[in-house]
């Protein structure tokens, strides 16, 4: 049984004490749900320490949304792997189309993020999908699967094994626009396909997450495929009612 993830991705929003009460009403609800869900809270840098210390023991877990790819020294602005693992974050988002897009991430940046989140103790969830003109020129399939290869097959077998993936077609990022279940679950098997050519049997093992307008109202037609281990929330994740809610899908 591969594990069932959501996990949320805060992006720049919320100020530490909006944060903090975010994490708090996450970390209550979460008692309500069954363990067999995993979750994970990704806050501004700011925020981590504060959220780690709330959510200690109540079963949500805290990841970063990047990394530097160096390990130390002088990188004016850059917040290293092992600063984040230090406080006690277990995650590290990586190649968020975001990244790729706005601030010029390519497969070469991340072979050095994911060195970095590695050497930590951190694990990593690496973000892939295409653009929309990409889809509609149906390289959508050829596009996922180079950025698989050209990050995630250089990683041992060992770190492998830790390793989570998220499909987030760029297209659905906060468009409102969300994949149907059948384009994602095309998606995701083709993923695992790519994975298993490389490190066989144990791609059996790897959460695939979907993300892109993921919510309450579609997150359990989404949940429900195969392959669809969970959700990588933005919006929605912002509001710990409708967090939880996700959640919740993967129970009906
Ligand atoms: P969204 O973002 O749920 O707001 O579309 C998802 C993401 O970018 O991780």
């Amino acid at each position: 049984m591969r594990r069932k993830i959501v996990a949320g991705n805060w992006k720049m929003n919320t100020t530490p004490a909006e944060g903090a009460e975010l994490a708090k009403a996450v970390a209550a609800g979460k008692k309500e749900i069954c363990d067999c869900v995993n979750f994970i809270v990704c806050p501004p840098y700011t925020h981590l320490s504060e959220v780690v210390r709330i959510t200690r023991g109540t079963g949500v877990a805290v990841g970063a949304q990047d990394c530097a790819t160096e390990e130390k020294g002088a990188f004016t602005g850059e917040v290293s792997a092992r600063m984040i693992a230090s406080l006690g974050v277990e995650y590290v988002i990586l190649g968020h189309s975001e990244r790729r897009q706005y601030y010029g991430e390519t497969s070469e940046t991340l072979n050095r993020k994911m060195r970095q989140a590695y050497a930590n103790g951190l694990t990593p969830i690496y973000c892939v999908g295409e653009k929309l003109e990409e889809r509609e020129d149906g390289r959508h399939f050829d596009v996922v699967k180079a950025q698989l290869e050209e990050v995630i097959y250089h990683l041992t077998p060992e770190q492998f094994e830790r390793l989570i993936v998220a499909y987030e077609p760029v297209w659905a990022i906060g468009t409102g626009k969300t994949a149907t279940a059948d384009q994602a679950q095309e998606m995701h098997a083709h993923i695992r396909r790519t994975l298993a050519a490389k490190f066989g049997a144990a791609a059996e093992q790897t959460p695939i997450l979907y993300g892109g307008s993921c919510k309450p109202s579609n997150a359990g037609e989404l949940f429900a495929k195969e392959d669809v281990d969970g959700g990588l929330i933005g919006g929605a994740a912002l509001e710990a009612d409708s967090f939880l809610q996700i959640g919740k899908a993967f129970l009906k």
